[in-house]
């Protein structure tokens, strides 16, 4: 039987996931302020009311009352069971769910030294860059300042076929590891048995993920040479389908990101931050894939992709187009951005500067405009067929934009060159869904904050606040005084303090979950998707202490002081225990203190 998987697990599994992506790849969100939101999956609605808190890592739906954590969606949507929702979580992060089990001692996590593998090779690559002076000088040829190599992390490859193999492998589980992550290579053939080094003689870019570990590299061969780029191949922490180079460090080098340039290489990536564009990313020598365009929109809400004025420029971009369309909506922006024949990025702004290149931005040709412009071209506009084929070219890619405001003014855009009524093309195009109903304004039904929350009872508030920002916990010095009240749910209250406390960066969802399986879990996930009774951890931390105060006056400051005084007669009291002593006697001598 397998054994329980560890609370540490739930815990790092949840730190380390989205809720946003993970809703967001079941369900099309929509940004609404700081949260995220959709017509509800749990029950049949036209208007959003289903929430998802990036804050809290928690969904709600103020429609039908569905909530939970990243598991518990997965529970629900996917109809999983809670440790196949475990399984699902793990595996989009590469890990493998520990058990813990009878007496054999904790199973290792291989995910997790894996990451660890791959941050000391980042180093190691560092390091021999450093040593090489036939790799520096290429990185100098190439235009790259010192400043931008420890931002990207650059490092190099040693010309040799066991550099890495060497420093790193030795035990058959260690070789086994750097294979795991696409390092070495296994010589095949015979009694040759062996491995070596897959990147050598490579300038190599650390491909990091969204929180900055490496997951993968992609190494230029020094001069020329081919293949001029490898790349890792796909392992358990890197898929190039969901991977953008540079993601992280534009996130690192900028507070907004107010868009992302979508560029071919790493190099245009990295001379481009260099130059003081910071927001370009690469997909890696792939196409650009849904999960790509759900990652940039989660970041930013203009996308610009950039593509070489070449033929082949031409189709990369029509392609990138087609997979765009379901991503186009109300408050995204996609454009496409052409550069002149035989130039790059990094070519380019090397030769103009940084104001010349992000004037050409302001000339991006919006995906509408793209889409209209490139059917256009293939038709007779002046002939009614031409028109007709037009139209006939346009509806399998608008039927890909989801319905709504960007859809009709597309189909808008379509209308004025077909000539013809929207009303008309888009009953033609056989869409989905009538203009008026999408014209109609989406009201969201979501009550204002305060609303929902009405006047709870103080240990309620107590409890919503930890819930809602679990670092306020830390500013609480009453725990023991708290813990003493005889009141029922006191328990709850100080276990959930106690927890958040020792545990400064848990989330709501992380908090909930240590509940699931015990009696007030329903209830504390209840609480925890009610709305926030206060806008951050400073406030929460006012309120809380305030709550707190009166929770312990109410349960009657006699008695506790009574105890008090009996205990210092025993013992010195903590310093905790003086603060309280001192504000118990404060309010015993105020003017009548009011009661909640
Ligand atoms: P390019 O051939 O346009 O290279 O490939 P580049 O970015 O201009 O590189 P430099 O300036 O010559 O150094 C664009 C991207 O396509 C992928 C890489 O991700 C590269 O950055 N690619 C290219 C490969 O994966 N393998 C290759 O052999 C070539
Ligand atoms: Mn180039």
């Amino acid at each position: 039987m397998a054994g329980r998987i560890p609370q540490s697990f739930i815990d790092e599994l949840l730190s380390r996931t989205d809720i946003v992506e993970v809703v967001g790849s079941r369900v099309q969100l929509k940004k609404g302020g700081r949260e995220w939101k959709a017509p509800c999956p749990f029950h049949n609605e036209k208007t959003p009311s289903f929430w998802v808190s990036p804050d809290k890592q928690f969904y709600h739906c103020f429609g039908c009352g569905a909530h939970g954590t990243a598991l518990g969606f997965l529970m629900e949507h996917d109809k999983l069971p809670f440790p196949d929702a475990v399984d699902e979580l793990a595996s989009r992060l590469g890990l493998e769910v520990p058990r813990e089990d009878d007496g054999r001692g904790a199973r290792e996590r291989p995910g997790e030294d894996l990451y660890s593998l791959l941050t000391q090779v980042t180093q190691f690559y560092r390091d021999a860059l450093k040593d090489s002076e036939h790799a520096r000088d290429y990185v100098t040829r190439r235009g790259l300042n010192s400043e931008t190599c420890v931002q990207f992390a650059i490092g190099y490859a040693p010309d040799a076929w066991d550099a890495v193999l060497t420093r790193f492998g030795g035990a058959e589980e260690r070789v086994r590891r750097l294979l795991d992550v696409g390092l070495v290579i296994e010589r095949s053939g015979g009694r040759e048995a062996g491995h070596y080094d897959r990147f050598r003689d490579r300038l190599m870019f650390p491909i990091r993920d969204i929180r900055g570990r490496t997951v993968g590299f992609g190494g230029r061969i020094i001069g020329d040479g081919e293949p001029k780029y490898l790349n890792s191949p796909e392992t358990p922490l890197f898929h190039k389908g969901r991977e953008l180079y540079g993601l992280y460090e534009a996130r690192q080098a900028l507070r907004q990101v107010d868009r992302l340039l979508v560029v071919e290489g790493y190099m245009d990536v990295v001379r481009l931050a260099q130059a003081g564009i910071h927001y370009a990313v690469a997909t890696l020598g792939t196409a650009t894939t849904p999960e790509h365009l759900n990652r940039l929109f989660r970041v930013t809400s203009e996308v610009v992709f950039c593509f070489d004025g070449d033929r082949a420029g031409r189709s990369a971009a029509w392609r990138a187009l087609e997979n765009s369309l379901g991503h186009a909506r109300d408050g995204r922006q996609l454009k496409f951005l052409f550069l002149p024949e035989g130039d790059d990025p990094d070519s380019l702004v090397g030769k103009e500067g940084k104001d010349a290149f992000e004037a050409r931005l302001g000339g991006a040709v919006p995906l509408s405009e793209f889409l209209v412009g490139q059917l256009a071209s293939q038709v007779e506009l002046g002939s009614v067929d031409g028109r007709a084929r037009l139209a006939e070219l346009a509806r399998p890619l608008v039927q890909r934009v989801p319905e709504g405001i960007y859809r009709e003014l597309l189909l808008d855009r379509l209308a004025e060159e077909v000539r013809m009524p929207a009303s008309r093309l888009f009953e033609l195009l056989g869409l989905d869904g009538s203009v008026p109903a999408a014209r109609r304004q989406q009201q969201s039904t979501r009550p204002r904050p305060g609303t929902s929350a009405g006047r709870k009872p103080l240990l309620t508030q107590a409890i919503m606040l930890v819930l809602h920002h679990p670092g306020s916990a830390r500013a609480v010095v009453e725990l023991e005084a708290l813990r003493a009240l005889p009141e029922r749910g006191i328990d709850v209250l100080a276990e959930l303090i106690e927890t958040a406390a020792g545990n400064p960066k848990l989330t709501t969802a992380q908090l909930v979950e240590r509940w699931r399986d015990r009696p007030e879990g329903a209830r504390l996930a209840e609480l925890a998707a009610a709305e926030s009774l206060v806008p951050d951890r400073a406030a929460a931390e006012r309120e809380l202490h305030t709550a707190i105060r009166k929770l312990v006056a109410a349960a009657g400051p006699g008695k506790r002081l009574d105890d008090l005084i009996a205990a210092s007669g025993e013992r010195k009291l903590t310093l905790e225990e003086q603060q309280e002593f001192q504000s118990l006697l404060e309010s015993r001598h105020a003017p009548s203190a009011p009661r909640d």
